[in-house]
């Protein structure tokens, strides 16, 4: 049973254990692929903007949320809102948002495997000198032909989806804790050589320029996307912030620690982008090139810059470092879950969930090769089709799946954990749990919660619907 001060899963060490898995499961591929090619396809600066307001006015206040509830609770999601609903004469009802966050976390981890997948496939790649002097039809033949190989693929995606359950497997201190001590000190050391490396570029200024320079008129577009963005780089909506939270020590300020988690990740975004933006205007190309720009675009970069060689696999083991330490927040709220409720063993519990994660994973490695004629949400001269088998345009199961999980799932599933902790909890619960350093920021935090977040979203939802 739920216990006042530790959870029957284990307890972090301290206050700082918590930053790293929560920063860990922030930082991933949201923010080094997602990132960069979505502010190259908004328009730069003007898409990096409303992000920004996104994460401080939306992003943030869910976060507190999350992570107070999760403390609260000191159970998985699923039991801590259905039990704190209880306690607070809601309906248990409530415990479905945190359903649909689990399953969302699990949809994500099945195509996010795939992706990572390809930067261990690129690591290999990038050592045996393959992109070497490459030019744009070599570097795009290279993946094309990674991704047209669907054994290829699913030998990355099951190597990926196994060091994560593996590390599931052993718990929260000596799986989680023990990796994140590890993982986390090495990514950021990466990220900073490869921020110094882009320094020496010489075109490290038009890098700046292009993240930072606003054309609003380019933004209208990209406000859905960035929004979107937001709770998927922050981890939110889902319940991975909310399972951390729930071994989180009782004495630590959850505010501080929330507002660090956030700015750090904002920090790897921008810096991601800033270290890589300038190796991409270096070797003369384009950084619109969408979701390529990782896999394509910064290869030939790589390929073609003094020691290029060098950095591109200390790049690509960042990737998948981000990626591992990422990933495992997100198998963790299910896996919590139905160890509460069978009571089975973390080892075969981790076993099952990570099976059918990685059976759903094979769709979208699929997708890119022998399933690419399955189309869903085809919009064409026939209509509107939820599935159509070669229809033109559309989306390919592994687009599918990130748009339903990061357009709808988790700003849905954040949206509720709001309302719940602005309207449900109760103020005093809320506050006593927060544990705020400056008391009189309160009122503002908790005018965030209740108002700002909820009719952001909703907003940003209705405006989307509405074209
Ligand atoms: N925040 C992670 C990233 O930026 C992705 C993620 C989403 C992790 C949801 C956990 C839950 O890559």
């Amino acid at each position: 049973m739920a216990n006042e001060s530790v959870s029957i899963h284990g307890i972090w060490s301290s206050r700082w254990v918590f930053i790293l898995a929560a920063t860990g499961s922030a930082v991933g591929l949201g923010n080094i692929w997602k990132f960069p090619y979505m502010a190259g396809a908004y328009g730069g600066g003007a898409f990096v903007l409303v992000y920004l307001v996104c994460i401080a006015l939306i992003g943030l206040p869910i976060m507190l949320a999350e992570t107070v509830l999760g403390r609260r609770g000191r159970q998985s999601p699923v039991n801590t809102l259905r039990s704190l609903a209880v306690q607070s004469g809601a309906s248990p009802r409530w415990s479905w948002a945190a359903t649909m966050g689990m399953t969302a976390a699990l949809l994500i981890l099945s195509f996010y495997s795939v992706v990572a997948g390809w930067s261990l496939d690129y690591i290999i790649g990038m050592g045996r000198g393959e992109f070497a002097g490459i030019d744009g039809a070599g570097a795009g033949a290279r993946f094309d032909s990674m991704t047209a190989d669907p054994w290829r693929l699913t030998l990355w995606h099951t190597l990926f989806m196994l060091v994560t359950g593996y590390i599931i497997a052993k718990g929260v201190v000596a799986g989680l804790e023990r990796s994140l001590r590890i993982m986390m000190p090495l990514l950021f050391v990466l990220l900073v050589v490869l921020l110094g490396y882009s320094l020496t570029t010489g075109y490290f200024m038009q890098g700046v320029q292009f993240l930072f320079h606003f054309d609003l008129s380019q933004a209208r577009a990209g406000i859905l996307a960035a929004m979107g963005h937001a709770f998927f780089t922050l981890s939110i909506g889902v319940g991975s912030i909310m399972v951390f939270g729930s071994y989180m020590p009782k004495k630590s300020s959850i505010g501080g620690t929330v507002l660090t988690v956030a700015l750090l990740d904002t920090v790897v975004a921008l810096t991601a982008g800033l270290a890589l933006f300038p190796i991409v205007f270096a070797a003369g190309l384009e950084p619109s090139a969408g979701p390529g720009l990782m896999f394509v675009t910064l290869p030939i970069a790589f390929g073609n810059v003094m020691a290029g060689q060098v950095f591109g696999v200390i790049f690509f083991v960042l990737v998948a470092i981000a990626a591992w330490s990422s990933a495992i927040s997100m198998l963790e709220p299910a896996v919590a879950f139905w160890i509460e409720r069978s009571g089975k063993s973390r080892a075969r519990i981790t076993a099952v969930i990570a099976s059918i994660c990685w059976v759903v994973g094979l769709g979208s490695a699929l997708s890119f090769n022998v399933l690419a004629d399955a189309k869903f949400f085809v919009v064409d001269a026939d209509g509107w089709r939820l599935f159509a088998w070669g229809a033109e345009g559309g989306k390919t199961f592994f687009d599918t799946v990130d748009y339903v999980t990061s357009r709808i799932m988790l700003p849905l599933g954040g949206l509720l954990f709001a309302l719940f902790a602005g309207w449900v909890l109760g103020r005093d619960v809320f506050k006593a749990e927060l544990g705020l350093k400056y008391p009189r920021l309160f009122p503002v935090v908790y005018w965030l919660l209740r108002y700002v977040a909820p009719v952001g979203v909703a907003i940003v939802f209705v405006t989307e619907l509405y074209n």
